[in-house]
């Protein structure tokens, strides 16, 4: 398959946000390559966009939690696609005791959020530089805001986007392709994610968003270029001005009522 025209690229786009994401490109006729893991229906996602969007769309099923995964994804990215748009939107976390996680869960936090995140923009950055103007969005999370315990890796992998995203911003900032982050708090966008939110209590609540709005947000400050894209600015002020030794016992206090500590 060889064509002409431009695509986005949506990690973790079968559902939640990247689903919301892609949806929100479309909606602006930009054609999108949707990326998930294989079994989440992605097929039919894609056609949803296509028939309802008028867009072209493609699919590509992977565990992003393993490197050469990664590799041949971007491999056939750049045999077959222009890419002007990047979203590194897969991510995942948990809340658990650190001593009861496995290495596994330690393993695919670090390898999706961190790793492959990085990997994907470097392979596809020579594909982005040829287009006239291209873009790349990370999806960060609050949590990169204030180290959490019982959550502890997640919010470090966050930290390392937003900082990653805002180095590749400077570095960057002379050619025509134009890298921004997002820092989202909590949305209900899975069951699971649901009923961890619910059992936070007041604070989940009072930062909830709804992921539409955040991908069609998002969206506009990225053509915007807003480099810092801000969806909850009161939590992101809260973040911003407590210090370390109130945020990090109330958020982990918040948090560990997730799994009834
Ligand atoms: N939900 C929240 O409250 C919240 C808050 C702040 C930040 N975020 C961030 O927003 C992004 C999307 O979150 P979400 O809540 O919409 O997603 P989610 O329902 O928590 O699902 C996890 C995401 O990561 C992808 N993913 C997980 N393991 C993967 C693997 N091994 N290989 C490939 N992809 C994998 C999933 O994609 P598929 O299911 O399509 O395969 C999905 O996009 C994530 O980066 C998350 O950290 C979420």
């Amino acid at each position: 398959m060889n064509t002409k025209e431009s695509y986005a690229v949506v990690t973790g786009a079968s559902q939640g946000l990247g689903k919301a994401l892609a949806e929100s490109l479309a909606q602006k006729k930009i054609n999108v390559i949707l990326v998930s893991l294989p079994n989440q229906y992605l097929k039919e996602v894609g056609q949803e966009i296509s028939e309802k969007y008028n867009v072209k769309t493609h699919y590509y099923e992977v565990d992003l939690s393993i490197s050469e995964n990664v590799l041949k994804l971007t491999e056939w990215l750049n045999q077959s696609f222009n890419i002007h748009i990047l979203i590194n939107n897969a991510g995942l976390g948990g809340t658990r005791k650190f001593l009861d996680a496995s290495t596994n869960y330690i393993n695919t936090i670090l390898q999706v959020n961190v790793m492959a995140t990085s990997l994907i923009t470097h392979q596809l950055l020579p594909n982005l530089l040829k287009q006239p103007q291209s873009y790349i969005l990370n999806v960060s999370s609050m949590a990169a805001f204030s180290p959490i315990g019982f959550k502890t890796v997640y919010p470090a992998s966050k930290t390392f986007i937003h900082s990653f995203s805002r180095g590749l911003h400077e570095e960057l900032k002379n050619t025509n392709v134009f890298v921004s982050v997002v820092n989202p708090g909590a949305m209900k966008t899975n069951p699971d994610v649901s009923k961890r939110i619910e059992k936070q209590g007041f604070l989940g609540k009072l930062t909830l968003l709804d992921p539409n709005r955040v991908a069609h947000y998002c969206i506009d400050q990225l053509f915007k270029k807003d480099s810092v894209i801000v969806v909850n600015p009161i939590s992101w002020l809260f973040m911003q001005i407590l210090p370390i030794w109130i945020k990090l016992p109330l958020m982990t206090n918040a948090i560990k009522k997730e799994i009834g500590v």
